[in-house]
């Protein structure tokens, strides 16, 4: 159980860190932001973005959405579900779409929703914020992560396919040929951009239905959206860009039990792969965080880590949009572009993308 954080000290210190961010973000006197929430949002933090982008003198409101219904399957109220919370209210998507700026504080996030899609196609820029203020202010972006994420993106769009290779026994490789690749830097000031604060890292949403092999998650991985280490290997095996087996000890069970539990076979299915950029990003963060506080980009945007997904994807350029979407970040992987090594077990190997 989380312990009671929010006061009106933090409340203090929220306000002048979501005011850097906003100036970040470019918001101007002329925009329209909405604060979008839920009733277990930390309402601190809608309060203090509120208070920050009236700062701007922006034209501010704060959107209070009812939660959704509870789904039929175990989840956890803090990222990597695709939420319901807008496609219930049509109203709600209007008013998103009119704004220049939405701050998604949902506390699960509209980040796998069509719904987000819709919203950035009407042009509003879209950042979610989350974590704790630890974390925002020790991973706040820079400029130089910008440029760093936009490098490797570059790289990445010249591949034609990614093969992912360890020690312990992964051995798959998957599409990537015309596919989108999306870069996070942690901030957003260009329309219809999504970002998420704080991350710097690009990925890519293979192409569907491709792919073959076998990735082992090892030992001290992380698997998202529980956001715990893995304690005993996994072994994933893929069929055309599926897992179709799911094997080893507790942990495989659970993983299996939990894409089960969404009836819905797309939590099956490949969904985005890349790899870590971000300097300060600490592997073992989340070893000393609250699984509800977060949403965890510490362990996936690690320099030189390996992240890869299933499940949704429509919010990267794919058809999938089940609510089911894990992510899981492996430690001690090389990731291969066509047959370019660029990580290897959290080093980035070529010259050219090393600063
Ligand atoms: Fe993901």
């Amino acid at each position: 159980m989380a312990v009671p954080m929010n006061t009106t000290y933090r409340t203090a210190q929220l306000v002048p860190l979501f005011m850097r961010m906003l100036e970040k973000c470019k918001l101007t006197k002329d925009e329209t932001l909405i604060v979008v929430a839920d009733p277990d949002t930390n309402q601190e933090y809608a309060a203090a973005m509120m208070a920050a982008g009236r700062s701007f003198e922006a034209d501010v409101m704060t959107l209070l959405l009812p939660p959704p219904p509870p789904e039929q399957a175990a989840f956890i109220r803090t990222g990597n579900i695709s939420s319901t919370i807008v496609a219930n209210s049509k109203m709600a998507l209007e008013y998103l779409k009119m704004a220049d700026f939405v701050v998604d504080m949902t506390s699960i996030g509209l980040l796998h929703t069509k719904e987000q899609v819709k919203v950035l196609e009407a042009g509003t820029r879209m950042l979610m914020v989350h974590d704790p203020p630890e974390v925002l202010e020790r991973l706040f972006p820079q400029d130089e992560d910008k440029v760093r994420v936009q490098k490797h993106a570059a790289r990445m769009r010249k591949a034609k396919t990614i093969r992912l290779e360890s020690d312990n026994g992964t051995d798959a490789w998957f599409d990537m040929e015309g596919q989108p690749v999306i870069e996070q830097w942690g901030w957003t000031d260009e329309p219809g951009r999504w970002d998420h604060w704080p991350g710097a890292f690009q990925y890519t949403a293979p192409t569907e239905n491709v792919g073959e092999g076998v990735i082992v998650i090892d030992p001290g991985d992380i698997w998202y959206p529980p956001k715990r280490y893995i304690t005993s290997p996994v072994t994933m095996t893929f069929e055309k860009g599926a897992a179709v087996k799911i094997e080893g000890g507790v942990d495989a069970t659970m993983i299996n039990e939990y894409i089960a539990g969404w009836q819905d076979p797309e939590g099956y299915m490949m969904s985005h792969l890349g790899w870590g950029t971000h300097k300060r990003g600490l592997w073992n963060a989340i070893l000393f965080q609250d699984p509800l506080d977060i949403i965890g980009q510490d362990g996936r945007t690690a320099w030189g880590n390996t992240l890869f997904a299933l499940g949704s994807n429509v919010t990267f350029g794919g058809t999938r949009t089940t609510g089911c979407h894990q992510d899981f970040a492996l430690k001690n992987h090389r990731f291969y572009l066509d047959d370019e090594l660029i990580a290897d077990c959290g080093e980035i190997i070529p010259d050219y993308l090393n600063d």
